[in-house]
């Protein structure tokens, strides 16, 4: 599967999500390429850590930008298991490119720096490329949640109004593991002593994605 995590927003944690997935996706047997379509070079940055504190990487890592994304991606799709495309934190060319190809769109949504404004900007790209294309799944989730706030609620809530975003209920917390395991390169799980309650939000949500109620539209040779 193509999975293509972006948002209208920076620092809401899709970097976070879409390495832990690429590394979540390896640890299943999956043969995994990461591709890094953020001109920040964020996840090539944590691949480039990665590769200095273990043997092995895991996965094949690339970065690609622009609307040649669409056609590389096109390419290389059948030579992986899975495709995780990282994306920046605004409405690029790159991050349209990948939703052309995407079998599923990742949105990450911080409750602290939640706006209607943003949500409805990436309702409407998403109603805009599946206007152009056959029907991909669209999903949106909390990250960087509250561990204990109100405020996760009220967004929850919020984020259920639309229609072309599929509101996950497997919250990522804000916890202190993330950013601790994203500066050495690893997912949370790959800790010498992992937060479980870090390992338990991710799998929750990832096996979700990747074993749920999704729209495939080309057969797969996924392992997971
Ligand atoms: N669940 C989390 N808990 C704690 N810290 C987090 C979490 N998710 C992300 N962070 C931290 O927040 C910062 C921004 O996260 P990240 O780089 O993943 O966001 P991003 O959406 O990719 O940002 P950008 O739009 O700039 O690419 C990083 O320092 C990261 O370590
Ligand atoms: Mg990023």
């Amino acid at each position: 599967m193509v999975i293509v995590v972006g948002s209208q927003k920076g620092g809401v944690g899709k970097t976070t999500i879409a390495t832990n997935l690429a590394a979540w996706l390896v640890k299943k047997g999956s043969d995994v390429l990461l591709v890094d379509a953020d001109d920040q070079g964020s996840a090539a940055d944590f691949t480039a850590w990665r590769e200095a504190n273990l043997d092995q990487c895991g996965y094949t890592l690339v970065q690609l930008t622009g609307s040649n994304v669409r056609k590389q991606i096109e390419a290389l799709k059948p030579k992986y298991d899975h495709i995780v495309i990282d994306t920046g934190g605004r409405d690029t060319t790159s991050q349209r490119a990948a939703m052309f190809v995407c079998d599923i769109y990742l949105s990450p949504f911080a409750p602290r720096s939640y706006d209607l404004w943003t949500v409805t900007k990436v309702a409407t790209l998403v109603d805009e490329i599946q206007a152009g294309r056959e029907p991909f799944a669209a999903y949106s989730f909390l990250s960087r949640a509250d561990i204990k706030s109100a405020d996760n609620r009220e967004v929850s809530l919020a984020l259920q109004d639309y229609s072309q975003l599929t509101f996950l209920p497997f919250p990522i917390s804000n916890r202190k593991a993330f950013a601790n395991s994203a500066s050495k390169g690893l997912a949370v799980f790959e800790m010498e002593e992992p937060d479980k309650k870090a390992v338990a939000e991710l799998d929750a949500l990832f096996n979700h994605i990747i074993h749920g109620n999704v729209i495939t539209t080309t057969a797969q040779k996924a392992t997971v």
